[in-house]
């Protein structure tokens, strides 16, 4: 019977054991989508829509599980995406987080909006896990400038520039609920940047509604704060202090101005990979500007509300790709049977996003081996009653799609 608990034997039950541990401001940050919430659910929906051909007779059993990512050997195919303010979900935040995956060897994504600073967290990884660190590139350069170089001496593997983000989504809980980060929090990888006089001791300023971040600037700069200052044009950047709501989304942002600049910035100690590319056409303009890896994500649903599902864009990403350059994805990856279809369908490896929230959220750092080990037993027993020893092998041939009536 293994060693189990017994209360949660799979991601659906952590989902329902989180959802009890955090209050209903944290749940519905972490846990909606933009809009509707379409493309959330459809993010999920898309894994119901392949079955797997299973082959038979093969010894399976030696099952090896292990891949390599930016040099580094990976446990399985699997990291922890960057997400937020993960202090909201346990006390640790990305310190527990940090810890689970450097016990089972798995590569972890810092948001450039963490809770705890990098190098913090690259302690705690202590060169065992291969860091990759979020970035959202601001439109004031030398706050980013100052963030790469220290990733850089912190010894990240790579920065993920997050690329769908030009302006926040619209989240109606978030406005609903005034979200904020709670006074005692600190968006900490800029709390050495912070104007104390407006920032306080509050991190997050409340989302009040959904206009562009330019745009917000530009109401406060007309009350008279010392919020914006325009660059010559009709443009006001935002420079109070640094929060998610103010900063993460960068409307200027472009392949030929910005990648080139980043490269630079980054080369040689950091890779510089985009998270967020939907399409063939974009990933062809991203070997194109020689970015050293991609990862198809919609941002767990929470950008454009609407977007195809991550695994209905990736086949004619890898497609453009045609194995130039790694191909990741991220999104609706619940069981080690969805990491088995992404890897059929060309991914080279997958991200998760709101599971190791809910991990955190039931219990810490336990919380979170917990769910990479539901997920990594997922996908090696999958691994092996499909008829597959190595994570190289697994192929479109294991994969059928099922049409629209379910047959
Ligand atoms: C995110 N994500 C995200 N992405 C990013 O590039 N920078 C960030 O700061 C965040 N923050 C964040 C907060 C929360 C609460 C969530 C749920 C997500 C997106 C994340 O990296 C990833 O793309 C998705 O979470 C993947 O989808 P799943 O696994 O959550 O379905």
């Amino acid at each position: 019977q293994g060693d189990h608990d017994l209360n949660c034997l799979n991601i659906d039950d952590l989902e329902k054991l989180a959802y009890t541990r955090m209050d209903k401001m944290t749940r519905d940050y972490y846990n909606e989508g933009a809009d509707s919430g379409s493309t959330l659910l459809e993010n999920l929906k898309a894994y119901e829509k392949y079955r797997i051909r299973p082959r038979v007779l093969r010894d399976v059993s030696i099952i090896v599980t292990t891949t390599t990512i930016f040099g580094h050997k990976n446990a399985v195919p699997i990291g922890v995406a960057p997400t937020a303010m993960q202090r909201l979900a346990h006390s640790d935040g990305e310190l527990a987080t940090a810890r689970a995956c450097k016990k089972k060897g798995i590569a972890m994504g810092l948001s450039s909006f963490a809770t705890t600073s990098l190098e913090d967290v690259a302690k705690e990884c202590d060169g065992v896990v291969p860091n990759v660190l979020q970035l959202y590139l601001f439109e004031e350069r030398a706050h980013s400038k100052k963030l790469i170089a220290r990733a850089k001496k912190a010894g990240f593997k790579a920065v993920f520039l997050t690329v769908d983000t030009p302006y926040l989504g619209r989240r109606n809980a978030e406005i609903k609920n005034q979200f904020k980060l709670p006074s005692h929090f600190k968006i900490e990888n800029f709390a050495c940047e912070e104007d104390d006089e407006e920032q306080g001791a509050d991190g997050g300023n409340p989302r009040t509604d959904n206009l562009p971040a330019n745009t917000s600037a530009k109401r406060k700069a007309k009350k008279g704060s010392k919020a914006g200052y325009t660059d010559g044009e009709s443009r006001v950047l935002p420079t109070g202090p640094i929060t998610f709501h103010t900063h993460a989304a960068n409307p200027t942002l472009s392949w030929e101005k910005d990648i080139e600049w980043l490269k630079q910035e980054c080369c040689p100690e950091m890779e510089v990979w985009v998270k967020g590319i939907a399409t063939a056409e974009d990933a062809i303009l991203a070997l194109h500007h020689q970015v050293r890896g991609i990862v198809v994500s919609n941002h767990g649903g929470r950008q454009l509300n609407g977007a195809l599902a991550t695994l209905d864009a990736l086949p004619e990403v890898v497609e453009a790709i045609q194995g130039k350059i790694p191909v990741h994805v991220d999104g609706g990856i619940r069981h080690g049977t969805d990491v088995f279809k992404a890897l059929a369908l060309g991914a080279d490896f997958v991200w998760v996003g709101r599971p190791a929230l809910w991990g955190l959220a039931y219990k810490g750092q336990e919380g979170v081996e917990l769910m990479l080990k539901l997920l990594s037993e997922e996908f090696r027993l999958c691994m092996a009653l499909a008829g597959v020893t190595k994570v190289q092998d697994i192929a479109k041939e294991y994969l059928v799609k099922i049409d629209k009536s379910g047959f």
